[in-house]
């Protein structure tokens, strides 16, 4: 699975679909599959590859946060952090379209794309037969974006997902209309009110009601764009970063990327893909104001998924 399908693999939502669908994941395809909301674009949330083909599929120039989808809350508590109103949430409103943002556990094997380097991790259970199906049956937490290409709508049929990735995703599981038709209800759970970070399937009254709380807007950060997307923080390394930089100044860290630089290296190969799944932990692993004064990286090329690294490394410069 490491070069572009070429064949996109129409499966049915029967026993051997399912199967075929599992293998493709658990070997780190991308599998997009019906859920009540929206389809969404699966990969093995625990592989930061698979994850980063998810944004090269969808041609996503940016790395965005991905909801990672869990078959039960249990499975839920191994990876986050669950807050007393996180369980009051997910007790009334899961298996459904609600989506709970938390902390992450660092024992997690979660990928740190899926949280484009957050400490917090988006959380869903959906209530989908097929959805819930697959992901037993894969036994991995599954990130999945809409399945469309990025700028375009998201996909409520299977035909609506070829329509925009036929060719660029390894299979499509057709498990027919998908009924709610919007995204999930995105809510902050970390502290003790819920927070709205994206509307959706569910409202707010509802989730004021389940929570037993008002549910509070998020207030769009002064020094960020309010674009959907753009309301989250940003991870952002403490250190100083330069791009572009073959030669480290006296006390920064070179990145390489390529052959050409020695490690650490984004990739020593010049794949964008490992380099994409590699960025988050490497310059979490590197920003210590003990061992470095600043962070240099290599020059990376603006093309593919590369746009994306970029995009991220020019929001971690730009202070
Ligand atoms: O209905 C849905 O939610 C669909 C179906 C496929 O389940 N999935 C979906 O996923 O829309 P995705 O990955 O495109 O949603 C990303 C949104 C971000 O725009 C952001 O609002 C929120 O989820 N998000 C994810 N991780 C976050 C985090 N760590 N902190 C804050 N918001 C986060
Ligand atoms: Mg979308």
């Amino acid at each position: 699975m490491t070069t572009a399908p070429a064949r996109t693999e129409r499966l049915k939502n029967d026993p051997a679909g399912l199967a075929r669908a599992a293998a493709i994941l658990r070997a780190g395809g991308l599998v997009a599959f019906g859920t009540e909301t929206v389809y969404g674009l699966g990969a093995d949330a625990t592989d930061g590859q698979a994850v980063a083909r998810i944004f090269e599929a969808k041609g996503r120039p940016r790395f965005n946060p991905l909801i990672v989808h869990v078959p039960d809350a249990g499975t839920a508590d191994a990876h986050a952090h669950v807050t007393a109103l996180a369980r009051r949430l997910a007790r009334a409103l899961w298996p459904g379209p609600l989506t709970l943002v938390l902390q992450r556990r660092t024992e997690s094997p979660l990928s740190a794309l899926v949280s484009a380097g957050l400490p917090t991790v988006a959380l869903r259970v959906p209530a989908h037969d097929t959805a819930l199906a697959l992901l037993r049956e894969t036994g991995r937490p599954l990130a999945a974006p809409s399945a469309n290409a990025s700028g375009r709508l998201s996909p409520t049929e299977a035909a609506h997902v070829l329509a925009s990735l036929d060719g660029r995703i390894d299979a499509v599981l057709d498990s027919g209309k998908a009924a709610v038709g919007l995204e999930s209800t995105v809510i902050d759970a970390t502290g003790d009110m819920p927070v709205l970070l994206r509307p959706g399937g569910l409202s707010a009254e509802e989730i004021a009601e389940a929570a037993g709380a008002p549910v509070r807007q998020a207030t769009s950060d002064p020094k960020t764009p309010a674009s959907p997307g753009q309301l989250l923080s940003h991870y952002a390394p403490g250190l100083p970063v330069r791009l572009n930089i073959r030669t480290a100044a006296p006390g920064e860290v070179l990145v390489g990327f390529g052959p050409d630089f020695d490690a650490p290296n984004l990739s020593v190969t010049g794949d964008l893909r490992e380099a994409a799944s590699n960025l988050f932990g490497m310059l979490h692993g590197l920003d210590d104001p003990m061992r470095h004064s600043g962070i240099a990286v290599a020059p990376i090329p603006d093309t593919g998924l590369g746009v994306a690294i970029n995009d991220r490394l020019r929001r971690a410069a730009r202070r």
